[in-house]
């Protein structure tokens, strides 16, 4: 039989389209895939070759972490990489794999890089690699994430490790936030004390914390990213954010009387620097010594959230507004990081800082980065500034991915891979010329809540996997990026990438039944792809156990382990559950609703983790069948109230307490009325306390509410945990 030319013509279209998604297993998407015929075997020893060897280098030392292949550098390889000037685009590689063998062009040694990493993920999943063409190039320029080593400071193997992973996203933008309120972390030899007193500070827990990079450890640095085809920003905060300078160098600040020592309190200190040409040098001293180490064009100089109070009650700031004829302190602002800007722009560079830049008016070279929503990309783009959109909450990554307890601790608002990659980085407020001021996109590691090294790829990882698509392709087909990312969790885990499983683990919402021999439980998992399959008598779940259909009863007591398989493979390590109704009738603080939402936070302490709103520390245990009930124990501690919140402190609502050391309430429905029952603090001692209170008879569903009296904010009471009980 012979197929009419357009029932074939309609088969070969079906498979093109149909291949990027399935047969490409590449994140960031390449931007055009044609399959090919047949199939090419790279086996042990095969041989790649390299107009760069470098890139030949990186490219077989990826594939033996991946693929646990050998393959071998020499003059004529059936894997060659080659400059090619046909090649357009200074990102840009064409990768074509025949019967014969593979072949990687691009003009630009960042080109051919690229085409490495594409080639070394084609290989990862091992077996023969599919005859394939690929022309790829990037949608945008800029493809960045932003940490912060201020608030915590990390190791030089950290940020090269959180390098090499960008590198096999094709991120090309590594911001380095090197000094805050809480540390200053770069070596500056004209100012020693920068290091020797801003670089430490005591803890809460009193602990002496901090570090700095030396200028050796950041040339250092640099080129590791250069060689990965990123470039490191680095970021130098002013005016504001500027505590830990002041306290090292007095002569610097804006109000009398220096602090003593950098702080540990988070969130928006007042400390500026001060207008004085004297303290123009010392920047512009910090810069030239900055700009020698880093060699990329753009500079950042923060800018944000310098709130004006000192500027306002410093009369020789205030003489210099008038004599600049400058209208108020945001104009104050605009001129003095102006003048930063002339200064870098001297010296062939180019300024780029936080929104607030916009405030007083800037330079048109100057470039923003957009994080108070993308408002700031808008107004920028619109008025001819090169713009980065980095805008809260969605690319923000100290938030948490997800609810579960393993999540480590953040922010309390749940930004989920799948919101990152629904961020639209086209606002459709700007016209097509506009558009082409965003230079692109970044997400941001801010570390105040992310005290260990390991917790930085955690919060990353797999979210910046989002943000390079976006920033590569924009193909935006989430169960495609989700499918090609179930095979990136496989080359996180060979790679030794810390991540996050909460897209793609199974969570397991299961509630005791009123009367308590039996539980419901609902399975999902955030991305929604694969099946779920479970067991409910402790063994491990494969692809052969029973898979879950919807929302089913259980008699008590049971163990549930449930994950999402694809393809056969389980997504992630298995969901565990015990279903008895002690269990059952526990709750963590993460799994207790908050009342409000102003500043959620997941915050570590005691070797363990409070969900807390610090403007309103109160929780809702939602919907307890109470028939029965007549005990209840809670897991309390205090904290310090380190967090530098304005004015927002005296609108906290405190609850009178009755007795010295204050109570923790339990009301019924909502928080208002009289409590149910009152649990005393007095035995309250350092760390995690169990109290105990017994309950009045209660009847029916209703939400508890847990609120604590106090007299002052600091220290701030959390509950940690919730056990009813009969
Ligand atoms: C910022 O989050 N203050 C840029």
């Amino acid at each position: 039989m012979r197929l009419s030319a357009s029932i074939l013509g309609a088969l070969v279209l079906a498979l093109s389209v149909a291949a990027p998604a399935r047969a490409v297993p590449v994140v960031p998407l390449p931007a055009t895939v044609v399959p090919g015929e047949g199939a090419v075997a790279i086996r042990n020893g095969a041989v790649v070759s390299s107009s760069d060897a470098a890139v030949g280098a990186y490219f077989r030392d990826l594939v033996r972490r991946l693929a646990k292949l050998k393959l071998r550098s020499g003059a004529h390889g059936g894997i060659d990489f080659r400059r090619d000037a046909s090649v357009a685009g200074a990102e840009a590689y064409v990768l074509d794999a025949t019967r014969k063998g593979v072949v990687v062009r691009a003009g630009t040694r960042e080109g051919l890089f690229y085409g490495a990493v594409t080639l070394a993920q084609l290989l990862s999943a091992g077996g023969p690699l599919a005859a394939v063409h690929i022309e790829d190039a990037p949608r945008f320029a800029w493809r960045g994430l932003m940490l912060d080593s201020a608030r915590h400071f990390q190791s030089v193997a950290t940020v090269k490790k959180l390098i090499d992973a960008m590198a096999l996203h094709k991120l090309n933008v590594l911001q380095w936030h090197l000094t805050d309120d809480q540390g200053w972390r770069i070596e500056i030899k004209k100012y020693p004390r920068l290091t020797q007193i801003g670089a430490w500070r005591l803890d809460a827990d009193g602990r002496r914390t901090g570090g700095f990079y030396t200028q050796a450890q950041i040339r250092d640095v640099v080129a590791y990213a250069k060689a990965r085809a990123i470039t490191v920003v680095p970021e130098i905060e002013m005016p504001g954010h500027a505590m830990a300078a002041i306290v090292a160098y007095p002569k610097l600040g804006s109000a009398e009387g220096a602090p003593s020592r950098v702080t540990v309190d988070w969130g928006i200190l007042p400390y500026l620097y001060n207008t004085d040409d004297s303290t123009f040098a010392f920047l512009e001293d910090v810069l030239s010594e900055v700009m020698a180490l880093f060699p990329g064009p753009y500079i950042h100089v923060g800018g944000d959230e310098a709130v004006k109070d000192q500027w306002k009650a410093n009369p020789a700031i205030q003489a210099r507004m008038h004599a600049l004829g400058l209208k108020d302190e945001n104009a104050l602002q605009s001129w003095f990081v102006s003048r930063i800007g002339a200064f870098l722009a001297a010296h062939g560079r180019r300024m780029i800082g936080w929104d607030e830049i916009l405030d007083g008016g800037i330079p048109n070279d100057a470039a923003i980065m957009s994080w108070r929503g993308t408002a700031g990309a808008i107004a920028a783009a619109k008025s001819g500034h090169d713009t980065v959109l980095s805008p809260a909450p969605v690319l923000y990554f100290d938030n948490r991915q997800g609810t579960a307890t393993s999540e480590p601790p953040g922010r309390g608002t749940v930004v989920t891979l799948k919101d990152v990659y629904a961020f639209d980085p086209a606002p459709a407020e700007l016209s097509p010329d506009e558009r082409r001021h965003v230079m692109g996109l970044q997400a941001n590691i801010w570390t105040e809540h992310i005290p260990t090294d390991a917790q930085v790829s955690v919060m990353a990882f797999p979210r910046a996997a989002a943000v390079a698509e976006l920033g590569w392709s924009g193909a935006q087909v989430w169960d495609g990026f989700a499918r090609r990312m179930a095979v990136m969790l496989e080359r996180y885990r060979a790679l030794g990438i810390g991540y996050s499983p909460s897209a793609f683990a199974v969570n397991a919402d299961a509630r005791l039944d009123p009367a308590r021999t039996t539980a419901t439980v609902a399975l999902a998992s955030q991305a929604g792809i694969g099946e779920i399959h479970l067991t409910l008598d402790g063994t491990a779940p494969t692809a052969n156990a029973p898979s879950y259909g919807g929302p089913f009863q259980v008699k008590l007591p049971a163990m549930l382990k449930a994950a999402a398989f694809l393809d056969g493979r389980a997504l992630t390590a298995p969901t565990t559950r015990k279903l008895d109704a002690p269990s059952l009738l526990r709750r963590d603080s993460r799994e207790l609703k908050l009342c409000g939402n102003a500043i959620p936070l997941s915050l570590a302490g005691y070797g363990t983790t409070f969900l807390v709103d610090i403007v309103n520390p109160c929780w809702i245990y939602e919907k307890a069948h109470l028939d029965g009930l007549a005990h209840l124990e809670a897991g309390v501690a205090h904290l310090p109230y380190n967090f530098s919140i304005g004015t927002d402190r005296d609108k906290i609502a405190l609850h009178p307490p009755r007795t010295k050391d204050g109570e923790l309430e339990v009301h019924l429905d909502d928080c208002a009325g009289a409590p149910i029952a009152v649990l005393p603090l007095s035995a309250a001692a350092k760390g995690v306390t169990t109290i105990a209170a017994a309950l009045p008879p209660l009847s029916g569903q209703h939400d508890l509410c847990f609120v604590f009296t106090q007299r002052s904010i600091d220290p701030l009471w959390v509950l940690n945990w919730v056990q009813l009980a009969p």
